[in-house]
């Protein structure tokens, strides 16, 4: 694969872009393990894009076919790309994964889901649609722990009815919790396999209580990793991408 190919796939511009950028020694290519870059000057070099790593303008980028990546989403921030009031939360990942192509267009990587803007936690996005697909599809039953701190002291019969299953406005199928614990007074972890519009907020409403303050800290046996700040992203590793299959 040329090189401009390669930077074009990984969403550095297009391929004009992707050509001055190596013709203007912008770029050093090296493989993964290998500790010095070496300068590459011809934009149609043939390379093979297995475990290389680009370097642009500086800065590193390993090669990556697909891109999985996961972000510690802050609060304050909405998961829309053209959000209404708050920041996008793809304001915080570097222009290449809001720019990588798909299908000759400009597509970059989607949220597999949404959290709402107070909510803070593990958020995975990705330019793989099956990926996407597969994991919002109510049939994978993917299951996400919710940390969840409410307004008023939890009650064992608000734990009891969320297991058992709580109707919402806008449907008349209960809906129930795969897993609830209490934590503290005011601390539940609640597990959903489904992830309706405001789910949690909403069960936590129809058994009488409020959320104050909702964190997911799993997706299937992935947990967001405690180095992993507050607006800081990382990609999955294919052991990360083992534990959501
Ligand atoms: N349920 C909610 O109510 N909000 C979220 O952000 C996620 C799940």
């Amino acid at each position: 694969m040329q090189l401009q190919d390669i930077l074009y796939s990984q969403g550095f511009g297009t391929r004009r872009i992707c050509a001055g950028l190596v013709q203007q020694n912008q770029v050093q290519i090296s493989w993964a393990g290998e500790s010095e870059a070496r300068p590459c000057t011809d934009a149609a070099q043939e390379l093979n894009p297995i475990n290389l790593v680009l370097r642009v303008q500086g800065v590193d980028w390993p090669v990556h076919e697909k891109a999985f990546i996961m972000l510690n989403k802050p609060a304050g921030v909405e998961c829309s790309q053209k959000p209404s009031v708050w920041p996008s939360v793809y304001s915080l990942l570097p222009a290449p994964l809001r720019q990588r192509p798909s299908k000759g267009k400009v597509a970059g990587v989607q949220a597999v889901g949404r959290l709402d803007q107070d909510t803070t936690g593990l958020l995975l996005l990705s330019d793989d649609g099956q990926f996407i697909h597969r994991m919002g599809s109510p049939k994978k039953q993917v299951a996400k722990l919710y940390e969840v701190t409410t307004k008023h002291p939890v009650q064992e019969p608000q734990i009891r009815q969320l297991l058992d299953g709580v109707v919402l406005d806008d449907d008349p199928k209960p809906v129930r919790a795969a897993g609830c614990m209490q934590r503290g007074m005011h601390h539940i972890d609640l597990t959903l396999t489904e992830g309706k519009y405001h789910q949690v907020k909403r069960m936590i409403a129809a058994v009488g209580n409020r959320v104050e303050a909702l964190h997911r800290s799993r997706i299937g046996g992935l947990v967001l990793p405690p180095d992993l700040a507050p607006g800081q992203w990382r990609w999955l590793s294919s052991a990360d991408l083992a534990l959501l299959s």
